[in-house]
């Protein structure tokens, strides 16, 4: 088969990149792993920023997210006996959205279908061949057992943390950046109307914890754990003893509603770039490229940004013969890839109890600081809302 563009993937990333180029006209095929419903189900991020849920409405691909998306002003952000409101509108002048990213994989996967784009979900022995020439191509299994031979003009890597895409980047021209963190989330949906209006980021001395929300019947909650936790250890009354003890602490009299757990797992943290996000004709997109410790809910927003840029960049490429958008994709996007991976990695290092004592007055210090010093609280806000799609 012979397509313009290789998307090896169907995540968040490799579905937008799809649809993006679908709509400048320019044909692709997807090759994912899994199987599509596989996918959907996948429970993973679930806030959008202003400028992702923008970039999805004027891609055509939201008309249910402008339905059901559930618009918040800010987060709490609390600790022992206190707890305070950050107001990105009036701090940022942007919201966040509410709305998972298994909803976003929905209707993505419908726009694709509608146009009639080609897709191989679960294949199988997928590898990226002479993407440092002018012919590189993919070769996998198809679902019913058949090779098969993807020819393409540029391969998009939108496979994830765990794909071949980015090993396909020689190691001489490669460099990673990387940093493990010593707690892991357990993450938790349960079927209760929020306790909340908006999110709840705790600091507690038995570790952090948030309430977050799906829709008004479905709650999402997540726990600091240790990396190395044994999820059967943990009951769902143990789930909800931790939560209650940590939420409840921060404002006297509030109560935590508790209902039936549907879904429990642990995340592990990190954070992880690789550089460059280009090589030859092989260009890499979203998890395949770099990693965000969950805090401060950077994942998906930084991977539908990535593919902002990428779907210009080819356009211009394939249907304009201009080479300089490609040519600075990489250099482009790490600049908001970095600053998504310090503000990770400040929002995680900030709540999350590790070290000792000491490290403990330092974060409270810092917190005390975030929600009374405007310059802090604005600092927090412009980063979590989002920074613009062309931020350089
Ligand atoms: P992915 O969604 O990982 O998609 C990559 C796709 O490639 C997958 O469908 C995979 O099956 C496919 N693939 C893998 N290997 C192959 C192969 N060999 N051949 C073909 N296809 C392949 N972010 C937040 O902001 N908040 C959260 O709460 C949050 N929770 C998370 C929980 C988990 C368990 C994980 C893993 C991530 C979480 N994230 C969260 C991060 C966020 O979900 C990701 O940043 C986002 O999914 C990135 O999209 P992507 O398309 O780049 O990668
Ligand atoms: C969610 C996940 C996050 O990592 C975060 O910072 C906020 C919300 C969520 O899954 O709802």
């Amino acid at each position: 088969t012979r397509t313009r563009v290789a998307i090896i993937g169907a995540g968040p990333a490799g579905l937008l990149l799809a649809h993006l180029l679908h709509l400048e006209g320019i044909d692709s095929v997807l090759v994912e792993r899994q199987s599509a419903s596989y996918v959907q189900a996948r429970i993973r991020a679930g806030i959008l920023e202003a400028s992702t849920v923008d970039l999805l409405k004027q891609a055509g691909v939201g008309t249910r997210l402008a339905a059901e998306s559930m618009e918040h002003r800010g987060i709490y952000l609390q600790w022992p006996g206190e707890r305070h409101h950050l107001d990105f509108v009036k701090l940022a002048g942007r919201s966040v959205s509410v709305y998972g990213q298994t909803e976003v994989t929905k209707d993505l996967m419908r726009a694709r279908e509608e146009a009639g784009g080609q897709a191989f979900y679960e294949a199988s022995e997928v590898e990226l061949h002479d993407v440092g020439t002018d012919r590189p191509s993919v070769t996998f299994v198809d679902s019913d057992g058949r090779p098969q031979r993807l020819e393409a003009e540029v391969i998009a890597g939108c496979d994830g943390f765990h794909g071949p895409s980015r090993g396909a980047i020689p190691d001489a021209v490669r460099d990673t950046w990387e940093r493990e963190y010593p707690f892991a989330w357990l993450g938790v949906l349960a079927e209760v109307a929020p306790s909340t209006d908006e999110l709840i980021y705790a600091w507690h001395p038995d570790g952090f914890a948030m309430h977050s929300m799906r829709s008004p019947r479905v709650s999402r909650f997540y726990l600091q754990v240790r990396p190395d936790e044994d999820i059967a250890e943990w009951s769902d009354d143990r789930v909800w003893t931790a939560l209650t003890t940590r939420l409840e602490a921060g404002e006297p009299g509030w109560r935590l509603e508790t209902g039936r757990i549907t879904e429990k797992s642990v995340l592990p943290m990190r954070s992880f770039v690789t550089t460059p996000m280009r090589h030859g004709r092989l260009f890499l997109a979203g998890d395949a490229a770099h990693i965000v410790p969950p805090t401060g809910a950077k994942g998906l927003n930084l991977a539908v940004a990535d593919v902002a840029l990428l779907a210009r960049a080819l356009t211009a490429w394939l249907s304009g013969g201009s080479t300089e958008l490609a040519e600075s994709y990489s250099d482009t996007a790490l600049r908001r890839v970095w600053r998504c991976t310090h503000f990770s990695w400040w929002m995680t290092t900030m709540l999350h109890r590790h070290g000792d004592d000491f490290d403990a007055q330092l974060q409270l210090s810092q917190l005390r600081r975030t929600v009374t010093a405007e310059a802090a609280a604005t600092e927090l806000a412009e980063n979590y809302a989002g920074l613009p799609i062309g931020y350089q």
